[in-house]
């Protein structure tokens, strides 16, 4: 069910210029509403109709913040603000304003990189007895050009910590395990079989996951599409499709939920040259490469003795859909199966969409509509939760 979100996000300084039209585009693109509460220096560096044209709302000034806007905000997100401000925001009057916010207060304070100022970080951490959240830097610098630069949580890690804040947390304490992104299969120190996959249907389900508070664990081969910074996500970067298998094997025993996106390679060459292979060699102008099937990670999880996650599988399948993902939900002993027909407009590889068809273990079958990647993400979880809950009571 779509369920509508307000936030309102509050600007300090000249964070404006550097995280705000992305905060606010990315929280609109997610189907967040919201209002955009400047303070003064704010306002001085962009004007009153920046912030009003980008969200579609008009400006509040900071001091102008009302019992009746904070009472209609799911959260509130202070994104980057001065040292200052963030001391000043968990003082006594700003604790008991923030009582009448819905859903949590989300503080993302900023520093000058050349101080140390650790202690104060420390010391600001531990302030607003639980009532505020704070989202410190690691390791982010944000460049300003010649007003110098800032450290100060990135506008991506402020998106998802928001975004998680806002989010049912139904998966809370829950391991889930992803593969996705395509693996890659050497044969000469300049040379490798692949395939077109980006990565970004494993991705959206590590993101729709870790959102709703699942401890996600991706293991990936090299993808185009970034990871987000989500401290839910970690991240266990693989390359072949033998370091893939590696990689889950170790950690699929502890793991609740295991969905297998990576588009696998299914055959890797048998040797591998450790100088570049000269053209001159084929010299009737062929060259052949033999190779050799890869462990399949999908199935050996289903075929495992022991304690198992609950499997989900996914299919790329460019004919006789329907049939082959059957075959494959049986074959490889999985839980639920995710087929979508490559050959499809919008479905498939590089795109933003997908169409599904999920087929069950008890013969039931879900079409979804075509949908965005993250939408087919959160429709995957729902169907994979509620297989999980209904194993669990047999
Ligand atoms: N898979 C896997 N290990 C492999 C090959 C595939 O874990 N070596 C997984 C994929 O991640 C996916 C499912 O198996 O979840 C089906 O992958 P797909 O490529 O559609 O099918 P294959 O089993 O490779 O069969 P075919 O290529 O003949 O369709």
């Amino acid at each position: 069910m779509l369920s509508l979100k307000r936030i309102l996000l509050i600007v300090d300084g000249p964070g404006v210029m550097t995280h705000t039209a992305s905060l606010v585009t990315s929280l609109l693109r997610q189907g967040v509403a919201m209002r955009v509460a400047l303070t003064e220096s704010a306002r001085l560096l962009v004007g009153d109709y920046f912030t009003t044209m980008l969200s579609g709302t008009p400006l509040i000034r900071f001091p102008e913040i009302s019992e009746k806007i904070l009472g209609d905000s799911d959260a509130v997100l202070a994104a980057p603000v001065s040292e200052k401000m963030a001391w000043l925001l968990c003082e006594d009057d700003w604790l008991a304003k923030w009582k009448h916010v819905k859903g949590p207060v989300m503080i993302a304070p900023a520093f000058l990189p050349q101080e140390d100022n650790a202690e104060v970080r420390m010391m600001l951490s531990s302030r607003g007895g639980g009532a505020v959240q704070w989202l410190m830097a690691e390791d982010e610098t944000t460049d300003m050009g010649s007003l110098g630069s800032l450290d100060v949580a990135s506008p991506e890690r402020c998106l998802e910590a928001a975004m998680t804040a806002m989010t049912k947390q139904d998966l809370a304490g829950k391991r889930i395990l992803i593969t996705a992104g395509p693996t890659v299969e050497d044969f000469d120190p300049v040379r490798f079989v692949t395939n077109r996959s980006t990565g970004r249907m494993g991705v959206a389900l590590a993101r729709m996951a870790a959102w709703r508070g699942a401890d996600v664990t991706i293991v990936h081969g090299p993808m185009t599409w970034p990871i987000p910074p989500h401290g839910g996500i970690h991240a266990c970067p693989v390359r072949s499709a033998q370091s893939m298998y590696d990689a889950v094997m170790a950690r699929v025993a502890y793991m609740d939920l295991a969905i297998l996106c990576a588009a696998v390679a299914d055959f890797t060459p048998i040797n591998y040259s450790n100088v570049k292979i000269k053209k001159q060699k084929s010299a009737d102008g062929v060259f052949s490469l033999e190779m050799k099937r890869t462990p399949d990670i999908l199935d050996s999880i289903g075929h495992a003795s022991g304690r198992r996650p609950f499997l989900v599988g996914f299919a790329a399948e460019s004919d006789h859909v329907q049939a082959y993902a059957q075959a494959k939900l049986e074959s490889k002993n999985c839980d639920m199966l995710c087929a979508n027909d490559v050959t499809k407009p919008g479905s498939g590889f590089a795109v933003g969409t997908n169409q599904v068809t999920v087929f069950k273990r008890d013969g039931s079958v879900v079409e979804l509509p075509q949908m965005s990647k993250e939408d087919v993400a959160r429709r995957v979880l729902d169907i994979a939760l509620e297989g999980m809950s209904h194993r669990a009571a047999n």
